[in-house]
């Protein structure tokens, strides 16, 4: 389990990941020991990116000196040099921070690992200088910050070539999944509800600011992949230019309501598109102000994305591609990535273990809740977010049906619920579904009979997003403040490896 590997030493060593090496010398740069997977992942994708420009360039000559890419946050410069060494078909990247200790990492490292050739560092306000490289573009920008990359997103737009790739994480997941509903709202426009589709909200509300910052400039984004993974989410994004396409966005962006008693989940984009040209609103009411399945009352959330959050046929290119790379935690990406290109489109998803606490009912196994859903006709898949998710395009009513079938043969005392309970509303409603629980031969998926690695393990000690730099930078007077941050974290206080658990991690057992 290369997910679960010892913490390594930091003081005055090296590293290795990857085919890069670097020099650990207790300067309170960032390194993240735990991101390995993102950066993998990272560098499996720009891989997989560039292999289908280059088929592309085959019909229509372009690129033909290799991609640009800029690391606008790049702290040690590890993942610019990891691309540069482990990817063919690049130009030259750019490593940028504003820290100037971390520039001086960057340099070190470039030339420890002998890619000055190919990796130059930089050092300036990400923002600054991306709004510089306006009319000079990259085509793939990497924004890796500690929490909220919202910042960043309208220089990124901006200055990302035409079909060029973003690719960003979050890892302020407490505000993303709900935690604070207003906070969500001014860094990314929008309101999360605590959910159990939460990982898969924050996504989707991630891919909406993205587009809506993106659309301002004429320009749409057409997601890649979509991952959430232990605390943090990571989307990689095509960016494209045009002037009609990004009128889409009204479509593919909308409201997402929630049952406070049954947590039936129903989404509305905010426009529909008309057949015969033209965009039409959706009227309201869309949902009942009371749940139709259980009577109690409904909360609003959003504006989230409702379009795809993956590129299939990328993501089959990609699972292709895994064999010409060596990665640490190449068994992990397999194992996703298989869970991802066995997703349904279909938004959000239920966990049905808590389908069934909402009724107060033992629980089938997940075998038997999906082929029952299978059987009734629909489709079901798991979310790779998520290790009981249900993603079906079944309605909510037939959901309910099965969990009402399953008590029929597995009865709730019903002394035990109150009247007005969502519990006794739901067993009480008679069935409009013939439920059969006859296993299915397709509720198995593919990925789970081949033993695949497809949800993630515990996680190390180190698990979490780490501490911010502690090298703090006042962005008005260009000044480095080194602040001492209270290390909450008793075994990175005796090891000094910067590396603590954080207030926006959110628990471990929520992503099983
Ligand atoms: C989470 S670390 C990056 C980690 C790195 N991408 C990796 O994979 O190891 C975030 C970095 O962003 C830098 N940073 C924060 N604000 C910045 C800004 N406005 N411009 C440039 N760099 C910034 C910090 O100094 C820090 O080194
Ligand atoms: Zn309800």
């Amino acid at each position: 389990m290369e997910h679960c590997a010892k913490k390594p030493k930091l003081d005055n060593a090296s590293i290795k990941e990857g085919e890069a090496e670097i020099l650990v010398d207790n300067t309170n740069v960032f390194y993240n020991p735990v991101q390995e997977f993102n950066r993998d992942l990272s560098a499996a994708v720009l891989s997989t990116y560039i292999a289908n420009i280059n088929k592309q360039a085959a019909k229509i000559p372009q690129k033909e000196d290799g991609i640009t890419i800029l690391e606008a946050l790049s702290a040690t410069g590890l993942r610019s040099i990891r691309y540069a060494k482990e990817i063919p078909g690049i130009k030259h990247i750019i490593a940028n921070d504003i820290s100037a200790k971390a520039v001086e990492s960057i340099k070190n490292n470039i030339q420890h690992n002998g890619v000055e050739n190919l990796v130059k560092p930089s050092h300036e306000d990400a923002t600054l200088l991306m709004y510089q490289s306006r009319k000079n573009k990259f085509d793939a920008i990497d924004l890796d910050p500690y929490g909220c990359p919202t910042t960043f997103l309208d220089g990124a737009v901006q200055c990302v070539s035409d079909g060029g790739l973003l690719m960003i994480t979050a890892t302020d997941m407490a505000v993303l999944v709900g935690n604070s509903p207003e906070t969500c709202y001014l860094k990314y426009g929008a309101i999360p509800l605590r959910s159990k589709a939460c990982h898969e909200l924050a996504l989707r509300i991630l891919l909406q600011t993205i587009a809506s910052h993106a659309g301002r400039y004429g320009r749409y984004i057409i997601p890649m992949l979509s991952i959430s993974a232990d605390f943090y989410i990571r989307v990689f994004v095509k960016v494209f230019s045009s002037q009609t396409k990004c009128k889409e966005n009204a479509t593919k962006i909308g409201m997402l309501y929630q049952c406070t008693g049954c947590e039936s989940i129903n989404t509305q984009p905010l426009c529909y598109k008309k057949p015969t040209g033209g965009y039409k609103l959706t009227s309201l009411p869309y949902v009942d102000q009371l749940c139709k399945i259980c009577h109690h009352k409904q909360h609003e959330g959003g504006p989230i994305w409702l379009s795809r959050l993956h590129d299939q046929h990328f993501v089959s290119d990609l699972l292709c591609n895994l064999d010409n790379m060596k990665l640490g935690t190449l068994k992990r990406i397999e194992g996703v990535l298989n869970v991802i290109h066995e997703e349904l489109d279909v938004p959000l998803y239920y966990a049905f273990d808590r389908l069934m606490s909402i009724v107060r009912c033992v629980t089938p196994s997940m075998l038997t809740f999906r082929s029952a859903l299978l059987n009734a006709g629909y489709h079901v898949s798991y979310s790779h977010a998520c290790k009981t998710s249900i993603k079906t395009d079944a309605p909510n009513e037939v959901i309910w049906d099965i969990v009402r079938a399953w008590e029929k043969n597995n009865p709730v005392k019903r002394e035990k619920l109150s009247n007005d309970s969502a519990a006794i509303k739901i067993l009480d409603t008679p069935m409009a579904t013939n439920v059969s629980f006859d296993i299915h031969p397709l509720a198995n998926p593919v990925s789970r009979q081949n033993k695949l690695m497809r949800f993630q393990q515990n996680p190390t000690i180190n698990w979490g997003p780490g501490t911010r730099s502690k090298t703090r930078v006042d962005l008005e007077n260009g000044v480095e403040i080194s602040k001492k941050i209270k290390n909450q974290n008793k075994n990175s206080k005796r090891n000094k490896s910067h590396i603590t658990k954080d207030t926006n991690e959110i628990k471990p057992s929520e992503n099983n």
